[in-house]
């Protein structure tokens, strides 16, 4: 068995300088801009170091100037079965990442990491995995459309990877991406923040998920960004939590692990935004052709 494997995005590059969510305040960046970076460099070094402890591997990619929100390679693409779907950026802010996730997926298939990589077509909205987030428990996708991707957008992954994605409209500019306001777990939790989403989006989760496994965040847990959350095996890691959902977690027989994050919540992100998992998939035995190598060190 592999460590499960997360690419993440070094911040030397990181700060708020744009406002494309309604987090994201520039000019509280820009009253401290040395301390935020520096909070930001301790952030970082302390969610890899729990990421490490609780048993992963990490890819480091290097920061870009100019592109500040590379930090958050959920937003990279759709990861499954070692194959890969690169992401299209509603704003231009973003789309500059695109180019360089691209190099850093190609780069990550001549290593044997991941096995192909798939660009969507024209008129596709896509932010990667912070919008198409993969139930291991339930062999599905939960897809996010609304404010960033778009319904053709997660149309084209649904089909590239021909598993169930389950659309869920996000009903909120706050809740902006799925992975902010929706979390499944290894266990078959899901974690969840009901106002983030329709009726309608509502309704399909409590189709799928039997009651006693949906845990509801507070407007708190959900402020805080602790839905958005790594989670695999018992292992749960996420921004400092309330006393409330650490009961919960804990109850449920989660390992929690809590990183100061708040430079990054700072522009929206959090835990699982600054992670993208490279090995979803490759640990079923059904799984053909990809042999995954061991990072290295
Ligand atoms: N500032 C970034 C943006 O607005 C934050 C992205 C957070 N990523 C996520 N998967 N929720 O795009």
């Amino acid at each position: 068995m592999h460590s499960p494997t997360f690419l993440v995005v070094d911040p030397a590059h990181f700060e708020v300088s744009y406002s494309i969510n309604p987090w994201m305040e520039p000019g509280r960046w820009s009253e401290d801009p040395a301390g935020q970076r520096r909070a930001a460099r301790a952030g970082f070094a302390d969610l890899t170091g729990a990421l490490l402890r609780a048993g992963a591997a990490v890819e480091v990619l290097p920061g870009v100037s100019g592109a500040p929100d590379l930090v958050f390679p959920a937003n990279a693409g759709v990861v499954l079965d070692g194959r890969a779907t690169l992401a299209r950026f509603r704003h231009p802010e973003r789309q500059v990442e695109e180019p360089v996730f691209l190099q850093a997926f190609e780069a990550l298939r001549t290593r044997g990491l991941i096995g192909e990589v798939i660009v969507l077509p024209d008129g596709c909205l896509q932010e990667g995995a912070g919008d198409f987030l993969w139930d291991a428990h339930r062999a599905l996708f939960w897809a996010g459309h609304g404010p960033r991707s778009n319904r053709r957008g997660l149309d084209a992954v649904a089909e590239v990877f021909a598993r169930p994605a389950v659309a869920l409209e996000l009903a909120t500019p706050q809740f902006y991406h799925l992975d902010t306001c929706l979390c499944p777990l290894p266990g078959g939790e899901v974690l969840y923040y009901p106002p983030a989403f329709t009726a309608e989006g509502r309704r399909a989760i409590r189709d799928r998920v039997d009651a006693d496994l949906l845990l509801e965040a507070s407007d708190e847990d959900a402020a805080r960004f602790c839905v958005n959350a790594v989670a695999f095996g018992r292992e749960v890691v996420m921004a400092q939590a309330a006393d409330r959902l650490r009961g919960v977690l804990s109850e449920r027989g989660y390992r929690l692990s809590e990183v100061d994050l708040a430079p990054f919540i700072l522009s929206g992100g959090a835990a699982y935004c600054m992670t993208l998992r490279l090995d979803r998939g490759l640990d079923r035995a059904s799984t053909p052709a990809l042999v995954l190598q061991e990072p290295a060190e």
